[in-house]
């Protein structure tokens, strides 16, 4: 069978642990989709490992894939697989050939676009990792994409670079203004040469490794062999680029949907499988875009907020930067439940609310004079939304490792009620609950691979 995971909310739903949970009943990990603006922790006894390309399941040593819907930047591969050897792990990781290759040139237009926009004052500058994931896709969907095949053919390679160089080189000069030359990293990133010579080495590597595979023939041969598959999406559905919160989302689809495109299995696979969503207990976002529930309407809120981001390490993975915290938002979770058609879903964080002086969870909202219990479509409508809250109780500390030992009844009869109206208002069983960051802090009702 195939268990998809998806990221329910704005990304960092803790979407590595439960990879890493389940990934030990996995034969094989696939990530389908994104680049290194991922980053998936996973804690293993207190020792953490924080992942931007590795797919998750590495910690336990089961193979992992990079399908042909992500975005690669070779480079950060190489390095986070060489960090991992000096840890003492050996990943087995393969790239797919349809995959794209993230070029330096990507990361520097993404750059740009960004400070262009932050400098118009319209306030549409999204808060990109600057990993160059939006270009890269951009030139995936324009067919002047640079391929992981590619790069094991250095004639096609010069051929693609000659087309495509020159197009980035006069979008920088021409449409934006702005100098290349000096000799620095910048004009590197603009250099046919010096790209293919890079470039054609990290093939050489590549292949010598036996790092690249037909993705969808090897996933295929894997199944039919009676191996499990788990797709490890990134990032979350609110900004998956068909159905989050365009133009403040990612170039990517993390929904389900994706699992099958990126790497080549069938739908049916997918479908016949376990989705299951991955829920922080409240909200935290880190990047520009409207947040109804955001803690952030006075001081008391702002001090709440801080509270919450200490204590659940909220700080950017990739980039450091401090997450914006809100409460649990029903709406969002209505639509990321029906976008993906989840089997079931991983509420984690849960330790983190513990000890609060009041909770709320918003029902729906009020847009126009009218009460609505889904995500309008578009920004505008959904940064005038105000949230609708259902107050419920507080519950006090509780000892995580305990708890995750003895169970779910184990849990303070306020947080089982808060997660109970959780799974009520989205129609989904609740398959697991976090109460801890360690891959032992974690409450199993059901192990997806055991349905
Ligand atoms: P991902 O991108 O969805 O994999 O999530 P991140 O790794 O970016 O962010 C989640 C953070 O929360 C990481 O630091 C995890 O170690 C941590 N985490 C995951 N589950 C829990 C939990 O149930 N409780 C607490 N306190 N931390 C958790
Ligand atoms: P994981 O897999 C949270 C956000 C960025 C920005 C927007 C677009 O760890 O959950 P991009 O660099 O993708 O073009 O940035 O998306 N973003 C994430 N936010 N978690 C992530 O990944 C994210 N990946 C991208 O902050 O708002
Ligand atoms: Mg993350």
């Amino acid at each position: 069978m195939t268990l998809t995971i998806v990221g329910s909310q704005l990304g960092d739903e803790g979407k590595g642990a439960l990879v890493d949970r389940w990934g030990g009943d996995a034969d094989v990990v696939v990530r389908y989709q994104g680049g290194d603006n991922a980053g998936h922790t996973v804690v293993e006894g207190g020792v953490e490992y924080k992942l931007s390309l590795v797919p998750s399941g590495a910690v336990r040593g089961t193979t992992g894939i990079l399908g042909n819907g992500c975005v690669v930047n070779p480079k950060t591969l190489f390095t986070e697989i060489d960090d991992l050897r000096e840890r003492g792990l050996d990943p087995d990781v393969r790239v797919a050939r349809r995959a794209h290759v993230i070029m330096p040139y990507h990361r520097v237009l993404d750059g740009i676009e960004e400070e262009v926009k932050a400098d118009d004052d319209a306030g549409d500058e999204v808060g990109t990792t600057g990993r160059g994931i939006g270009p890269t896709y951009e030139d995936k969907a324009g067919r002047r994409g640079i391929r992981i095949a590619d790069l094991l053919a250095p004639d096609v390679l010069r051929e693609k670079l000659e087309y495509a160089v020159p197009q980035k080189r006069a979008l920088v000069e021409d449409v934006y203004g702005l100098e290349i030359e000096g000799g620095d990293d910048r004009a590197e990133a603009f250099d046919v040469d010096a790209l293919h010579e890079e470039f054609a080495a990290i093939g050489e590597r590549l292949a010598d490794e036996g790092m690249t595979v037909n993705c969808s023939d090897y996933l295929h041969r894997r199944r039919e062999a009676g191996d499990e598959i788990l797709f490890e999406g990134a990032q979350g559905t609110h900004i998956d680029i068909d159905h989050g919160n365009y133009p403040f989302v990612t170039s990517s689809n993390p929904t389900a949907g994706a699992a099958s495109v990126g790497s080549g299995l069938g739908v049916t696979a997918v479908g016949d499988g376990e989705v299951v969503g991955i829920v922080k207990a409240y909200l935290s976002r880190v990047g520009e875009g409207p947040l109804p529930t955001e803690l952030d309407g006075d001081a008391d809120e702002e001090a709440l907020a801080d509270d919450i981001r200490e204590k659940g390490g909220e700080f950017g993975t990739v980039t450091g930067r401090p997450r914006r915290i809100g409460w649990l938002d029903l709406p969002m979770l209505r639509h990321a439940a029906r976008v993906s058609g989840f089997t079931g879903v991983a509420v984690n964080h849960v330790d983190v609310l513990a000890g609060l002086d009041e909770l709320k969870v918003c029902t729906g909202y009020e847009l126009d004079g009218e009460e609505i219990d889904t995500v309008p479509t578009t920004t505008e409508r959904w940064e005038r939304c105000e949230p609708v809250f259902a107050e419920l109780d507080t519950w006090a500390e509780f000892d995580s490792a305990a708890v995750a030992e003895a169970g779910y009844d184990a849990l303070p009869e306020a947080a089982r009620e808060y997660l109970e109206f959780v799974a009520d208002e989205i129609d989904t069983p609740i398959y697991a609950v976090g109460v801890g960051p360690d891959r032992e802090e974690t409450v199993e009702l059901t192990n997806p691979f055991d349905e």
